[in-house]
Formats: structure tokens, C-alpha cells, sequence
């Protein structure tokens, strides 16, 4: 009899395959993913074997960082379709047995969003209180925040003359949620989609709602990492565990649904904090996200997640690939060799024990595409005046046919435009998508194994979930695999892998 909902919920060893929003499938030729060009691709995402799909913000939005400075946080955006066609998809893909969960973004709004506007518009409306206005020191800010998109934190309102913090773009003021409306108001967002049916929520930045009380300066130096949020002293505040305390009881209220927070620091010990057993189900665990193709720092880092999330309880997760870095191919060396490692490591992570999160293209062994500047989109290249090149050569739209200009993606132009060399590559594509689909297929045979590693030489990573054993060839001369039937492999030599069924 298989195991309760409760005890073997099905986020504990699900695939959740990320959908950029606007770079997925254009329903009506205006070179923008849509909502309805999501829904008419279900069956292609069930067919892959993936559990959930996680939506990136389709709420109005101006999209200064596109859908992440979020202008109502209770309706979709006209670009993006309707609330009906959310409705829609939610019915469509829970027909088809896909869970469905929303991205929320409570640490900031757009600078478009209602409170916003009747804050600069009038310093004594109630509303000025939801983010932070402070004064400055002299001419300057308040303090020595940076932004995580590069320049200060703060920017001055010329009217009043105070300064309000945003620790991303101008666009995306944050709130403040010592400011206990702030608290209120998401609890009716999260009531507002569960009433309609969605699966869970994404959270966006979800260990830095509550900012230091005092704002107290941070003390340099402030290296730009992809772990920048470590040095913080200003964020990961205790009282932000009460809002999550807060949301799993309300979420529980629903049955099923499930918490993920985007908690981005380096240590997995860090990020559990927030999977404690009454506060979210998951959190994102990035490590891999950073980790060279080098067999012993990969064993240190899956030994290091599985003992923090295992000493709080909770399962862990694994990412190698989203919409913020570079595309995974490319992180490792690109070209032929890169997309070989790339193949090699989706054993590696699908072998891993807990949840594992895809991105969109992954599955098509898709490379980092070079924008040309002219074209670049992300906030990010603007703010660091091109120096860091940003996020949108991971954010280019989803190529589903071999014919160029758009690739079956839109009748129009897309928003950032398709390598033409995509038209050579579509044979290779879709034999990774049918490898995909064949070893998210094998997964489901282990995916409640128990884990553990096996002894191998140097340079490799060997480990068995039950009778399955993944052994992984990162950069030795050779490895031996063990006796049994091979179930799934991708060639042999130094960036390869194999599954077998041991004899
Ligand atoms: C994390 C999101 O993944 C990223 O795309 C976004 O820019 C920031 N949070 C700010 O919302």
C-alpha cells in the first residue's frame, strides 16, 4: 500500500521542472511566452515525467526585472493571458496529474505597484510605512548598502528628499515587514492563489524579507558573488522564521501544498534553518549551481546538503540549472565536451536523493546563448555598465522545431533574439530530450531508495539508491562499472555516466 500523503508527500522526491515565462511557448505571435502557450504544452511536460511545473511571475509587472518587480500581486499580466487562462492551466495540467506552483515575491514590489505610488505621492499616506524611507547621512544614503544587481541599495526620493531601499533594482523597493500589514496583505496573496488551486509557491528571496532593524552598515569588503548574500549581517533575521511558521500553518490549512524558499547562501546548515519541521517544506539548495566539474568537491557538497537537511529533517534539493546563471553546458567548458559533462551530470543529479529542480531547455542540453549587447534585457548588465553581462543568454526563448528564425516558439519575433546555429543543432536536441524523458523515467523505479556511496578510484563518483548504482566517470582515465545490466548511459571516458541494475 503505498505510504500516506502525509508521511510521503509528493515534493519529497518530485522533479519540478522551472518555466521561464516569457521565453517557454508564445501563443499569439507576440514574441512573449504566454499563458496559453504554457497550457497547450502539458502534455509535453507529462510526457517528460516531470511532477510539477514552478511558473516564474506572470503578474502585472512594467518588467524592469522582468515579472520579479511585481505590480499587483493578485492578477496576470495582459501579456502573459488572464486570469481565466491561469484558471485554465491549472485545470488542464492537474488533468494531467502535474502539480502547479506559484512564484511570490514578498521582499519588494515594483515601483509601479499602488502602495508605491501613494507613498512618493504623499509622505503621510498610510502606505509610506510598507517599505523603508529613511533620511540619509549628509548627501549620501543612509548606509553602505550595496545592491544585488550592482551600485547602492537606496535611492532618493527627490520630493521628501528621504531615501528608500531597494536591495535590487531602483524598481523594486522593498518592503518592510516589521510592518505588520506587510504580513497581512501576503497572507490574503497566498490565500488568493491556493483558493484557486495552485500546488505551492516558489518564494522569491525568501531569507531576506526582514532587513536589520537599525540598518546598520555592513562591513566591507563586499565581494560580488553568486553567494553575496553570506557577508549580509542585514538579512536572515530570526524574525523571518515566523512568517514561515505562519505560512506553513496556513498553507496546511489547504492539504497537499508545499512551501519552496529561494534561500541563497553558500552553507546548506544556513539554508535548512528554514526547512525546520513547522516552517517551509523545501528550500533551494544552490551548491551544485557553483561547483566546478571536480569529483571531490561534488562528493563534499552532496555529503555536506544531505547531512544539514537530514539533521532539521527535511529532504533535500538540488538545482543545477535556472533562470539567474549561466546555462549548465556552458558552466562546463561548452561546446561538445561541455554538453557531454552536462548529460553526465543530469545522472548524477536525477541519481541524488530528495528533489531535484530542471529548468526549461535543460532537457534539450541547451548552451549559455551570447546576446548581442544591443539586445541584453537583464537590469543586471545596465547596473555593472556591462561589466557583469547578466542573466538573459540563460533566458532565451525555447526552441521546440529545428526551423529558424523562431523555432516553433512564436510566429513573431522573440523577445531576445534565437541563434540561427540552433537550425544544425535540432537532431542532438532531440535525442537529449528523449534521454530526459528515459531517466526521468528509470528515476521513478528508485527515486524512494536509500542512498549510499559506493568505494571508487579518484576522479570518479559511485553510488547506489537500492539496487541502482550511478556511477559517475568526472575526469579519471577510466571506470570500471560494476556488473549488472546497464539501464542508461552517456558514452564512456573521463564526463561520462551510467545507471546500472546491479547483477
Ligand atoms: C531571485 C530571482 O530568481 C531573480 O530572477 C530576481 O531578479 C531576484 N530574486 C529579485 O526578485
Amino acid at each position: 500500500m503505498p505510504a500516506p500523503e502525509r508521511e510521503h508527500p509528493w515534493w519529497r522526491s518530485a522533479v519540478v521542472y522551472q518555466i521561464y515565462v516569457r521565453s517557454f511557448a508564445d501563443s499569439d505571435g507576440d514574441g512573449l511566452g504566454d499563458l496559453q502557450g504554457i497550457r497547450a504544452r502539458l502534455p509535453y511536460l507529462r510526457d517528460m515525467g516531470v511532477d510539477g511545473i514552478w511558473l516564474t511571475p506572470f503578474y502585472p509587472s512594467p518588467g524592469a526585472d522582468h515579472g520579479y518587480d511585481v505590480a499587483d500581486f493578485v492578477g496576470v499580466d495582459p501579456q502573459f493571458g488572464t486570469l481565466e487562462d491561469f484558471d485554465a492551466l491549472l485545470v488542464d495540467a492537474h488533468a494531467l496529474g502535474l502539480r502547479v506552483i506559484a512564484d511570490i515575491v514578498p521582499n519588494h514590489t515594483s515601483s509601479e505597484h499602488e502602495w508605491f505610488r501613494n507613498a512618493l505621492a504623499d509622505p503621510a499616506h498610510p502606505d509610506r510605512a510598507r517599505y523603508v524611507f529613511r533620511p540619509g547621512r549628509g548627501d549620501g544614503p543612509p548606509n553602505n548598502w550595496p545592491s544585488v544587481f550592482g551600485g547602492p541599495a537606496w535611492t532618493r526620493d527627490e520630493a521628501s528628499g528621504e531615501w528608500y531601499l531597494h536591495l535590487f533594482a531602483p524598481e523594486q523597493p522593498d518592503l518592510d515587514w516589521h510592518h505588520e500589514p506587510v504580513r497581512r496583505d501576503f497572507e490574503d496573496v497566498l490565500r488568493f492563489w491556493l483558493d484557486r488551486g495552485v500546488d505551492g509557491f516558489r518564494i522569491d528571496v525568501a531569507h531576506a524579507l526582514y532587513k536589520d532593524a537599525e540598518l546598520r552598515d555592513e562591513e566591507g569588503p563586499f565581494p560580488v558573488t553568486q553567494f553575496s548574500s553570506d557577508w549580509r549581517k542585514g538579512i536572515d533575521r530570526p524574525e523571518v522564521h515566523g512568517v514561515y511558521r505562519d505560512w506553513r500553518r496556513l498553507v496546511e490549512e489547504y492539504g497537499d501544498r508545499v512551501l519552496v524558499g529561494e534561500v541563497v547562501f553558500s552553507d546548506p546548515a544556513r539554508i535548512a534553518q528554514y526547512t525546520r519541521p513547522d516552517e517551509l517544506h523545501l528550500a533551494f539548495n544552490f551548491a551544485l549551481l557553483f561547483e566546478e566539474w571536480d569529483a571531490g568537491r561534488l562528493r563534499a557538497t552532496v555529503d555536506r546538503t544531505l547531512d544539514a537537511f537530514g539533521a532539521v529533517g527535511a529532504t533535500a534539493t538540488w538545482v543545477l540549472e535556472n533562470h539567474d546563471v549561466t546555462r549548465l553546458a556552458t558552466r562546463y567548458g561548452g561546446g561538445a565536451a561541455g554538453r557531454q559533462r552536462a548529460r553526465a551530470a543530469l545522472l548524477f543529479l536525477l541519481a541524488l536523493p530528495g528533489t531535484a529542480f530542471v529548468y526549461a531547455g535543460q532537457e534539450l542540453g541547451l548552451e549559455e546563448v551570447d546576446v548581442p549587447d544591443e539586445r541584453r534585457q537583464d537590469p543586471i548588465f545596465f547596473r555593472t555598465g556591462g561589466e557583469r553581462r547578466g542573466r538573459d543568454g540563460s533566458r532565451v526563448p525555447i526552441p521546440w522545431t529545428a526551423e529558424p528564425p523562431a523555432f516553433g516558439f512564436t510566429t513573431g519575433e522573440p523577445w531576445l533574439p534565437m541563434p540561427p546555429e540552433w537550425a544544425e543543432s535540432g537532431a542532438e536536441r532531440e535525442e537529449t530530450r528523449a534521454f530526459y524523458r528515459r531517466a526521468l523515467e528509470l528515476r521513478g523505479g528508485f527515486r524512494d531508495a536509500p542512498f549510499a556511496w559506493l568505494e571508487s578510484p579518484p576522479g570518479t563518483l559511485v553510488f547506489e539508491r537500492g539496487d541502482v548504482v550511478c556511477a559517475v566517470n568526472v575526469d579519471a582515465p577510466e571506470l570500471e562499472p560494476p556488473a549488472g545490466e546497464v539501464l542508461l548511459a552517456t558514452g564512456a571516458g573521463p564526463g561520462s555516466a551510467a545507471w546500472i541494475r546491479r547483477a
